[in-house]
């Protein structure tokens, strides 16, 4: 499928899905997200596809926004919605059971960094800069960044970050939490790749369920009663038996996702 803002490429099992609109820092138009939704929902079901990397096009942005020109007159109503919808689309990458990388090279503001969080793991290159700058404009995070963003680097942080719109670079976000890896920009995909060809390794029944234990925390849920149904679940795949004989006769396990 084609897609106006959205360039996609795959090699050896991972997609890179690059966000497209370089001359608006890549800023999220409802034309986008709508494009995001269909692209990870074809991940999902592409069973070529092991991994996935986020990135923006350009050398300048990751994700600058979302498109402030759609949002700027909109009634509380249609407000309420659009927020619904972005929480909507990045809660269906943060579920995947797929591993997603953001690999983000230079500004992930407001959307930007909920999208990055919504991620799995976050690669951040030298130039990188982060910022929840929503206070700016009178308005707060609606794509799940207040959820998120408390999760990853905790309350205060999350109050100080949110509150005075700073931004801050990419050491600092490393040194909060806000990311896993700080590389130079040309390795920033090279990084991402190494990251998911780790995972791709390991039994994917596992990765699914480690994904959907770690995203019950915070949702109420009981996350040791879900962790333990997925244990469960992980020792019933023939994926398990193989893990276990290939321990005891000191080879490479060989994982089929089965
Ligand atoms: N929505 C819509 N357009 C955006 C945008 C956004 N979130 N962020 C950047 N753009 C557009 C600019 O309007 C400009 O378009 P133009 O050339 O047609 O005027 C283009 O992208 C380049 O941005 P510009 O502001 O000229 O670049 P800069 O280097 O001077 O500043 C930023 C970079 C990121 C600091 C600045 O663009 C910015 O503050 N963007 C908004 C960030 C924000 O508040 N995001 C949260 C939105 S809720």
């Amino acid at each position: 499928m084609g897609f106006e803002n959205l360039l996609l490429q795959s090699e050896n099992g991972i997609l890179t899905i690059t966000i497209n609109r370089a001359d608006k820092l890549n800023a999220l138009n409802v034309k986008t997200i709508d494009e995001l939704e269909a692209a990870i929902s074809d991940f999902y079901d592409d069973d070529q596809l092991k991994a996935a990397i986020i990135t923006g096009a350009g050398i300048k942005a990751f994700v600058a926004g979302a498109d402030i020109s759609e949002f700027s007159n909109v009634e509380a109503t249609q407000a309420r919605k659009f927020a619904e919808r972005g929480q909507e689309v990045f809660a269906d990458i943060e579920n995947c059971h797929k591993p997603i990388i953001a690999a983000i090279n230079g500004f992930a503001l407001g959307g930007g960094c909920e999208l990055a969080m919504a991620c799995h793991i976050r690669v951040a290159s030298e130039n990188a800069k982060f910022g929840q700058p929503e206070v700016n404009l009178g308005i707060i995070p609606g794509y799940g960044g207040t959820q998120r963003m408390t999760q990853l680097i905790g309350k205060g942080k999350a109050f100080e970050l949110m509150m005075t719109a700073d931004m801050v670079d990419a050491q600092q976000a490393l040194n909060i939490g806000l990311v896993n890896h700080v590389v130079p920009a040309e390795q920033l995909i090279a990084k991402s790749k190494e990251i998911l060809g780790k995972i791709i390794g390991k039994a994917p029944i596992a990765i699914a369920q480690l994904i959907s234990c770690i995203n019950a925390v915070g949702t109420g849920v009981n996350g040791y009663q879900i962790e333990a149904n997925a244990f469960a679940n992980c020792c019933r795949t023939e994926d398990f038996k193989e893990g276990a004989s290939a321990f005891v006769e000191k080879r490479k396990a060989n994982f089929q996702g089965k």
